[in-house]
């Protein structure tokens, strides 16, 4: 275990008092597993907010941005590694985060000084936000489920910050991975009612070839590509 992780109960307090509305999983909790569940309950489904938690989730809020803008190939995935640096997984992701320092971590500090390179796609204020909350709130490696309204599927209701948190590092700056560019309305439209089929093998891992399910580090949960999916459906919402 690293020098930094928190003793194992004091982050269990920390989460439980961040996010007291949500139902931890407890038989799934070991000190050998840092890996912590977290279910937030749906807030009706009365407006877009996805869920009332609190809690930044490390498995849909952390490591697809990490893996988008950081994880691509030739960059810090696993093959390539560029400087050791390895972006795709918490254990690694880990080595350059000290949980409730943001100041102290690199992997931190250095986004918008000096990565990503000024010619790749940035990740925005309010990701870099998203991250800081995750190392104050103890950097967890919390997993949570259920973290989407469904009913809510609507471009700028959902789809929008789904590609773009999952995708954008790689399809959200032209002309993107495979010339694939999904950074507007129009062109994620445009390109996915050209590629529909393609594209649903894509995202539900139901492609003939590993390579080109996306993201390639992991599947999305699958609220997210259910939201997707009903999109495509409705005839792409606005
Ligand atoms: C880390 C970079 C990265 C991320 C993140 C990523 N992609 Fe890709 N994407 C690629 C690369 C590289 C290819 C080319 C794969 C190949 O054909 O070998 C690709 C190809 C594709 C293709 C075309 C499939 C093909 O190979 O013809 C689609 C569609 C696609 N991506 C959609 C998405 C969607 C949707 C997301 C987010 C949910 C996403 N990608 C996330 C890098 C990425």
């Amino acid at each position: 275990m690293r020098i930094n992780t928190p003793p194992f109960f004091l982050s269990l307090i920390v989460l439980l008092c961040a996010c007291k509305h949500d139902i931890i999983n407890n038989s799934t909790l070991t000190n050998a597993d840092p890996t912590i569940i977290v279910t937030p309950p749906i807030n009706g489904g009365s407006n877009s907010t996805p869920g009332v938690s609190d809690t930044v989730c490390f498995n849909t809020d952390v490591l697809p941005l990490y893996v988008s803008y950081c994880g691509s190939s030739g960059c810090h995935d696993v093959n390539s590694h560029r400087s050791g640096v390895i972006l795709t997984d918490y254990t690694h992701i880990m080595n350059g985060i000290r949980a409730k320092q943001s100041s102290n971590s690199n992997y931190y500090t250095i986004i918008g000084n000096g990565m990503p390179p000024r010619t790749s796609p940035q990740l925005t204020a309010a990701n870099i936000a998203t991250l800081k909350k995750w190392i104050d709130q103890g950097a967890l490696n919390t997993q949570c489920t259920n973290v989407c309204d469904t009913t809510v599927f609507t471009y700028a209701g959902a789809v929008q910050n789904i590609i773009a948190n999952n995708c954008g590092g790689c399809h959200g700056s032209k002309p993107g991975s495979a010339n694939v560019y999904l950074g507007d309305y129009a062109s994620a439209k445009s390109y996915i009612t050209a590629n529909t089929t393609l594209f649903n093998n894509a995202i539900n891992w139901t492609s003939t070839s590993a390579a080109m399910n996306m993201p390639q580090s992991g599947k999305m949960v699958a609220c997210k590509i259910t939201q997707i999916q009903k999109w495509i459906k409705a005839g792409y919402p606005q």
